[in-house]
């Protein structure tokens, strides 16, 4: 995954609008879910895996990203040159207990296999009282987990593991409310 999204780093945006092309109803869907992304408290809130700071920027509060990818977050220090950015791993995140409000995470989450996701979830609630992820919502009989065979720009070809989620079983999962739930997203706070 790490060099996966290295090499993506500048084609990364392009995914949240291209999918209007394919998807129904995808680009009021994003909107709605950026405004829930938005109307979040203010907080001091770690943004894991942050990417390009797509997400970053709708947070509201005192915002730190972190990702591990360097092209990432070469791309989000242009975006939000007020912001900071930490280069590190989600699994082993770099600040003591307690030292933020909420972590959040978009899109990272559902890249985890399971050994990963209790690590990250030790990380998160060690830093924070707060998680909120955000990611896809499971379709009408779609596979939950699968591997995927994701195609770069320079015709490269990578296998991500990728899960797709009910809102009611991630809500149940993370021990948390369903902030979100449409036809293809889905954000729970726990
Ligand atoms: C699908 S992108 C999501 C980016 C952003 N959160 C968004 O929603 O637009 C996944 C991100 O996770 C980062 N990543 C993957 N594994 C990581 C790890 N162990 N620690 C930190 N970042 C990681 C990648 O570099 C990439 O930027």
């Amino acid at each position: 995954m790490k060099e996966y999204y290295d090499l993506r780093a500048s084609e990364y945006d392009e995914w949240w609008h291209a999918a209007t092309r394919e998807r129904p109803g995808w680009a009021n869907e994003l909107d709605e879910a950026m405004a829930v992304v938005a109307a979040l408290p203010p907080a001091r809130t770690l943004d894991v895996a942050c990417g390009t700071g797509y997400l970053t920027e709708r947070l509201r509060g005192d915002v730190v990203g972190l990702d591990q990818s360097a092209r990432m977050l070469g791309e989000a220090r242009t975006r939000l040159p007020q912001t900071t950015f930490v280069r590190g791993d989600a699994l082993a995140l770099p600040f003591p207990d307690g030292a933020f409000g909420r972590v959040f995470t978009s899109y990272f989450y559902c890249h985890l296999l399971e050994e990963e996701r209790a690590r990250f979830l030790g990380e998160a609630r060690r830093v924070a009282p707060e998680l909120v992820v955000l990611g896809s919502r499971q379709g009408e009989g779609e596979e939950r987990d699968r591997w995927e065979e994701r195609r770069l720009s320079d015709g490269s070809t990578w296998p991500v593991f990728k899960r797709v989620f009910a809102p009611d079983a991630l809500a149940l999962e993370l021990g948390g409310d369903v902030l979100h739930a449409g036809r293809w997203f889905v954000c729970v706070r726990a």
